[in-house]
């Protein structure tokens, strides 16, 4: 995967916003003010009257504003959708590395199951596929598109409730999640443990990372504090990290992101 270098293909409309412009700190300026007004990530009512207003395309993906964080900068362009375009990217390129054939695959957090239809789009079977999320009304999504689903409640679902795919053969299973475990904040041990007592063969997330992001840069420095004020995942890489008993096969920060964030780094780990 190279980024910097694809990111053309789909989208030769883009342009640098040049550092240190009065543009970029107009930008800037724009973000400490959000920054300043945030409140905190919905709750789990307002996911749920999210996903039963919304089409599967969640309307975060049309940008009117059209600029992002990349490259440790920003860019503007002509397309609304390429936060879309990227997350397709991301997601062909986890589908042919990662998601073989006569495996399970089940995301954790999966809203209205547009990466599951885009893995089905791919080749991935979709009896092969199970979406869960702890808004009900994404899960009649799925449940209205024939994709198996379950109730699950990162915070304090129990294995108990997983599926029994999972219970039985775990080594077939891959685990995934998108934005999901960002909800979690610095609450996510819960669901740590139960990723180990999963013990599936591989897990596979796309979230923001706060422990990429360099604390002596600018730019960084806004990302982490938008971070923090959204109470965002806080401390996962680091627990990986630290841990004997997990593998981190990749950890790529991809350096895209909305004007505010990077929500988009892979990672990919399994247990020794
Ligand atoms: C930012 S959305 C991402 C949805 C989807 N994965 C995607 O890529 O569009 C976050 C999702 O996580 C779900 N979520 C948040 N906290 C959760 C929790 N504690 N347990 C299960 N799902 C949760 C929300 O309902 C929502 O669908």
């Amino acid at each position: 995967m190279n980024i910097y270098k694809d990111i053309l293909v789909f989208d030769n409309t883009y342009r640098e916003i040049i550092k240190d412009s009065d543009e970029e700190q107009v930008i800037i300026h724009n973000i400490i003010n959000h920054i300043n007004d945030l409140k905190a990530k919905p709750t789990q009512n307002q996911w749920n009257d999210i996903w039963s207003s919304t089409t599967n395309i969640p309307e975060w993906f049309n940008n009117q504003q059209r600029i992002y964080r990349f490259n440790n900068g920003f860019i503007t362009t002509q397309n609304n959708f390429l936060e879309k375009d990227i997350v397709d990217y991301l997601r062909t390129y986890i589908y042919r590395k990662y998601l073989h054939k006569n495996t399970w695959l089940i995301e954790f957090g999966c809203g209205s199951g547009h990466n599951l239809d885009h893995f089905v789009d791919l080749g991935y079977s979709k009896f092969n596929i199970y979406g869960s999320d702890f808004a009900r009304s994404a899960l009649q999504k799925l449940e209205s598109r024939g994709i198996a689903s379950f109730y699950f409640d990162m915070y304090n679902s129990e294995y108990e409730e997983l599926p029994e795919v999972l219970k039985f053969y775990p080594k077939d299973c891959i685990v995934f999640t998108c934005g999901a475990m960002e909800q979690l904040g610095n609450q996510f041990g819960h669901f740590y443990n139960l990723l180990l007592k999963m013990n599936a063969g591989l897990y596979i997330h796309i979230e923001p990372l706060i422990e990429l992001y360099d604390q002596d840069n600018t730019l960084d420095k806004l990302a982490i504090q938008y971070h923090h004020k959204r109470q965002y995942l806080n401390g996962f890489l680091d627990r990986l990290q630290i841990s004997n008993r997990i593998n981190i096969l990749e950890c790529t920060r991809t350096t895209f992101g909305t004007l505010y964030n990077e929500g988009y780094n892979i990672l990919i780990w399994q247990q020794t």
